[in-house]
């Protein structure tokens, strides 16, 4: 490589990582940068890959013995609580596969973020059918006046106007509008 090439490969370098850091900076200003979009991807492989062959790769299980993810069941647990079952297993109170202890198969990170996974899953599948087509991997924040709490918006008789202009809120079943708004609460929380 000549001399010119290499200055020019380095100036590319330098573009292209002051690109980077530009975009992390643009996307620590939303509510749902492009990271977290990406960690939920990454959690969502190791659920697939782990869990899903008996809590579903909805959260709906497929195996008798075990909660339902998709209604929330067991969530009123603590992350400490449900963190101790990931690790050291569960044997169900009546019937069906007991749990096996994950301790020795993912790392602490790893079972940290397949519990978030867990938490949010209920949205992600309308999530990824409505929206990824237009906001690809990141979302602005969710309009302060749009409600985000479960009382709020079991409660709240619309519109939500989530993205002006598109026909996103009119094309989708309230129950639907709900839980994806749950997820990205739920989501830009880490
Ligand atoms: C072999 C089947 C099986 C696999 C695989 C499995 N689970 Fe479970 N899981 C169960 C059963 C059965 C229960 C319910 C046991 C009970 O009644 O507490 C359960 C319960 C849970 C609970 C609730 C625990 C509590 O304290 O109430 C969480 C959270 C959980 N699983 C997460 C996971 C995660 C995360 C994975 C993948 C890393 C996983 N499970 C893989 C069978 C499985
Ligand atoms: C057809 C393309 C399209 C689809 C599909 C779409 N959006 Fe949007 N969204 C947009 C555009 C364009 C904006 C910016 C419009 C604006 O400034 O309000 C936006 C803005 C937003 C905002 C910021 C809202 C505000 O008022 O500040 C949120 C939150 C959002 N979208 C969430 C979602 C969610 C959740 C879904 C899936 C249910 C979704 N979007 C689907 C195009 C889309």
């Amino acid at each position: 490589m000549n001399r010119y090439s290499k200055t020019l490969v380095f100036i590319c370098l330098l573009l292209a990582g002051l690109m980077s850091w530009q975009q992390r900076a643009v996307a620590s200003n939303t509510g749902i940068s492009a990271e977290d979009i990406a960690s939920i991807d990454d959690a969502r492989d190791l659920y697939q890959s782990n869990c899903a062959a008996c809590h579903g790769f909805d959260g709906v299980p497929i195996m008798a013995g075990v909660p339902n993810f998709g209604k929330n069941e067991r969530m009123e647990k603590t992350d400490q609580e449900l963190l101790a079952s990931i690790k050291n297993g569960r044997t169900p109170e009546s019937g069906g596969v007991a749990m096996p202890p994950w301790n020795a198969v993912l790392s602490e990170e790893e079972m940290a973020a397949v519990l978030t996974y867990v938490r949010v899953i209920n949205g992600d599948p309308v999530f990824q059918d409505n929206c990824l087509s237009c906001h690809e991997s990141s979302v602005p924040p969710v309009a302060a006046s749009i409600p985000k709490t479960t009382e709020e918006l079991s409660s709240h008789q619309g519109p939500f106007n989530l993205c002006k202009g598109t026909d996103t809120d009119n094309s989708m079943e309230r129950e639907d509008i709900i839980k994806v708004i749950q997820f990205l609460a739920g989501v830009s929380k880490n």
